[in-house]
């Protein structure tokens, strides 16, 4: 058989461990594997697309990226490009696709799907937001990287008495804010679920800086403070429509209106592409083994037009129609769970004299 894997959006830590499972797989199956290069931009025109061999794939485990490239390329947006794609499936005899991306790219998977082409699909995102799987490769790593973050700002911030407003990526979940805030021991996390008033946010600092003098207020990038005057954003979209968050510059507005309204020193830190870039933590790699592996083995079972997810600590297959069309937003129960740690009644309580010292 001949299988294509190609990787889509935004990447991560962990697409080669993917790539490089689904390779020996399938070789173990006496598949050929073709790989495809920038995501879905290399199966239009006269495509971009090579024969893997072993040489190709040793040694990548542990590298991040994607040594296929990734690209935002959305062919369903033009029936045109969906034919480009099936043209050059069939004009090399690849009989079916692993795809290794996150909502956008298992979008244009299903499409691909419903017309015929045999796809699995593998989900990867920093912002852990696919729906039916508890974790997507990239996002353990990435936490790592804020809550290392954090427990590095953590000192400067103690020692120069400053709050410290980090800004992380996550679009429409936050569950990268609040895992890495939880982690890395933040005062105050802001999610997009959960909008929060400028207000609300200076009264926590004033509670907050009267009981330890430093704050480390994490805010996810696209989350919403009322009150706080908004970037144009205008124009400036991808190619499946998603606004630039990066642009918006949340986290420098925070921390200019903190500083206004209070007169306290606030400094910023947008972590950026830091969160995406570099090794994998083991975690991910073994989640990409396991996702890539399963997903050659759904192939050559005829199982196709799923997901790879995981749930509990079982790797099973989500059909794409279940996937599609809504983000996983974080657990309401987590995020209450928090609020003894990070929240404004937090820091409220333990400004309060003598809390939690003379019993
Ligand atoms: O989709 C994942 C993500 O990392 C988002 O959290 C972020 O908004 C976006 O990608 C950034 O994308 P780009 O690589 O285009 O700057």
């Amino acid at each position: 058989m001949r299988i294509g894997v190609l990787t889509g959006g935004g990447d991560c830590p962990g697409l080669n461990a993917a790539i490089r499972a689904a390779a020996y797989r399938a070789w173990m199956f006496g598949d050929e594997v073709w790989g495809i290069r920038e995501g879905w931009a290399g199966l239009l025109g006269d495509g971009k697309l090579a024969v893997l061999t072993p040489d190709d794939i040793s040694g990548i485990l542990p590298l991040g990226g994607t040594v296929l490239g990734s690209s935002r390329t959305n062919p369903a947006r033009d029936e045109g490009e969906m034919r480009q794609v099936e043209d050059n499936l069939r004009a090399r005899g690849i009989e079916a696709l692993v795809t290794i991306g996150g909502d956008d790219t298992l979008s244009v998977s299903a499409k691909l799907s419903a017309r015929g082409v045999a796809v699995v699909g593998i989900p990867k995102t920093i912002d852990n937001d696919v729906p039916h799987t508890d974790y997507c490769i990239g996002f353990d790593s990435a936490v790592d990287i804020v809550g290392e973050a954090l427990d590095r700002l953590h000192t400067t911030a103690e020692s120069h008495r400053r709050v410290m407003v980090v800004e992380v990526m996550g679009r429409d979940a936050g569950w990268l804010a609040l895992t890495g805030g939880i982690g890395g021991g933040a005062d105050l996390i802001i999610i997009p679920e959960e909008p929060i008033a400028i207000g609300q946010v200076v009264h926590h600092v004033q509670h907050r800086m009267q009981w330890r003098q430093f704050s480390i207020i994490v805010v996810a990038e696209g989350a919403t403070v009322d009150g706080l005057e908004s970037a144009s954003m205008a124009g400036d979209v991808d190619q499946f429509g998603h606004p630039r968050l990066a642009t918006r510059g949340i986290g420098t507005r925070l921390a200019e209106a903190i500083e206004e309204r209070m007169g306290v020193e606030a400094r910023v830190t947008v972590l950026g592409h830091v969160q995406r870039g570099g090794t994998p933590s083991i975690f991910d790699r073994v989640l990409a083994t396991r996702m890539g592996t399963t997903a050659v083995e759904h192939i050559h079972d005829g199982k196709t037009g799923v997901m790879m997810a995981l749930q509990g600590n079982d790797i099973a297959p989500v059909p794409f129609a279940d996937v599609l069309g809504h983000n996983r937003t974080v657990d309401r129960r987590f995020f209450r769970m928090a609020r003894a740690f990070a929240t404004t009644e937090a820091a409220e309580l333990f400004a309060q004299p003598g809390h939690g010292h003379e019993g």
